[in-house]
């Protein structure tokens, strides 16, 4: 047994694993229980529906195909962009949509983008599959959309190779209520200023943003910072380009050296089983590739403790937050596809993968106030796939509509003890689990079951809780690799879950193998 709140260390040999693998003891015939305790009589604090922020980067077939396809497609659309992904993705509650980047952000000139289409030059993007960048979509359209999904903007300037002054007019340019800029926005059809609510200070300044040294990145963080200026009355949330993973010196230097200067700071991770480049099918796995991908998102547990810790040092009021503005599976490419479109299949590996995120995120929601999976359509762990006019939810999908009353929820602190589950050289939690006091007063539990295998008991008491019913929907699959196609949406679809009843305070649940599992307490 372990306790989740224990510092967790895994064990990936990757060289060794497929050999391990081979020899891994088979399945216990009985699961041991995961036990826990959820404290609403302590009340954590918010889990901010920001933490649902989504990302969509000019990228493959992310924003044009995927979301854009123009006024004139014979795709069903409202000003350009596709109603069936609209739709899908309202279910979601998007409360944030960062754009236009990523690494395309670094190079991005937002003066390209505005005006008539016809007007705007046809670019390269240099970090995406070298294809034409149309400029179809800029800043008019972004707002659309955001529109479209009722979602706040979050717009990362291009501090790669941008001026301040250029980030400055950027920002002038969406949100003055006077002055040239904003006669240019009213000429181009946008009288009102929009709001913005984040400006990313650049992007990943350690590697595509510039190849910045952090001492570099965070003196330049404060210039680009000094010229970042809302309109009097509002206010303009300012992230920081952060840490890449495991980091910490990056973090303790934008803390020491920028943290009066910004109001987030980033860390971007990525779940890449084996490491960089990522190797490893999306879609075409057994077991060793469920439980290897599995146990490299587990390190997002071990990344949290260690970056918050070090912005406690300087922050304790934890007025700066964490941002995990990008995170999520990463795989190799599906064959046939451009490289550079990062396209990869969604599996039932990906949701449990997701689910696991979100609980741990509920343990740092003190700090971490936004994150952002990577990315909203059609690029990497997405929440749907489109083939021409053909559209999917995934099962990563599902899992955010399923998570969608922890929006603004109070987390309800739970300490949980679990199982382990192993397979070869990879160990980690078997069960993971979340709580919230939702905005309509109920109570609402999280939990995973990473082990494909077993089904596993857990127990847990309610202090502070009065419920007399529980209901709920799970998540699983037929295999770990279960997914949903254009000719079989619903292959991996939440369902009624009958296995959790409450008993003398308890909640007593039998976690499917494979699943994720919300319930709700009346
Ligand atoms: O999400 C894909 C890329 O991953 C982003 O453009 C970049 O910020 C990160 O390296």
């Amino acid at each position: 047994m372990r306790s989740a709140t224990r510092r967790w260390k895994a064990v990936v040999t990757a060289c060794l694993a497929p050999v391990l693998a081979l020899m891994a003891s088979p399945a216990p015939l009985t699961a041991q229980e995961a036990t826990g305790t959820i404290r609403a009589d302590t009340p954590g604090p918010v889990y901010s529906r920001r933490i649902f922020t989504q990302f969509a980067e000019h990228l493959g077939y992310g924003i044009y195909g995927g979301l854009y396809v123009g006024e004139d497609s014979p795709i069903p659309n409202v000003n350009g962009f596709r109603s069936d992904v609209i739709g899908a993705l309202r279910e979601l509650r998007v409360p944030v949509l960062r754009w236009p980047g990523g690494c395309f952000a670094d190079e991005y000139n937002w003066r390209e983008g505005i005006g008539p289409k016809a007007d705007r030059p046809v670019k390269i993007n240099t970090h995406w599959g070298g294809v034409e960048e149309p400029n179809a979509v800029g800043t008019h359209e972004f707002f659309e959309l955001a529109r479209q999904l009722g979602a706040e903007a979050f717009i990362s300037g291009n501090v790669g190779n941008g001026t301040p002054r250029e980030s400055a007019e950027w920002v002038e340019y969406i949100t003055s209520p006077a002055g040239s800029l904003a006669q240019m926005r009213a000429e181009n059809g946008r009288e009102e200023p929009w709001t913005l609510e984040f400006f990313g200070i650049g992007n990943e300044l350690w590697g595509c943003g510039g190849n910045m040294r952090a001492e570099y990145a965070a003196d330049v963080t404060r210039r680009f910072s000094t010229f970042i200026k809302a309109p009097a009355g509002t206010k303009i949330t300012k992230i920081a380009a952060g840490a890449n993973s495991g980091d910490t010196e990056w973090t303790r230097v934008f803390m020491d050296v920028a943290r009066d200067h910004i109001d987030g700071l980033s860390l971007h991770y990525y779940s890449i089983a084996g490491g960089w480049p990522p190797s490893i099918s999306a879609t075409d796995f057994a077991e060793e590739g469920w439980a290897h991908q599995l146990s490299a998102t587990w390190q997002m547990d071990r990344l949290l403790a260690e970056h918050t810790a070090v912005m406690d040092e300087y922050d304790p009021e934890k007025r700066v937050f964490l941002a995990v503005d990008e995170w999520g599976a990463w795989y190799a490419p599906d064959p046939g596809t451009n490289p550079g479109f990062l396209q990869q299949g969604n599996t039932l590996r990906d949701a449990v993968l997701a689910g696991i995120n979100l609980n741990i995120f509920a343990r740092y929601a003190d700090r971490v106030r936004l994150t952002a999976i990577a990315q909203m359509v059609n690029v990497l762990q997405a929440m749907v796939i489109t083939d021409g006019p053909q559209m999917v939810r995934t099962p990563t999908f599902h899992v955010f509509a399923m998570y969608v009353p922890f929006q603004d929820g109070t987390v309800l602190p739970l300490d949980l003890n679990t199982p382990d589950y192993t397979f070869g050289p990879y160990t980690m939690p078997a069960v993971s689990a979340a709580a919230v006091r939702g905005t309509d007063g109920h109570v609402y539990v999280a939990l995973t079951n990473g082990d494909p295998n077993r089904a596993i008991p857990v127990s847990l008491s309610l202090a502070g809780v009065t419920a007399h019913s529980v209901s709920g929907q799970v998540l699983t699959g037929d295999a770990v690799n279960a997914r949903n196609s254009f000719a079989d949406p619903d292959a991996v679809a939440p369902a009624p879950f009958g296995g959790a009843r409450l008993a003398e305070g308890r909640l007593e649940v039998t976690m499917p193998a494979k699943s994720v599992v919300m319930l709700k307490l009346d």
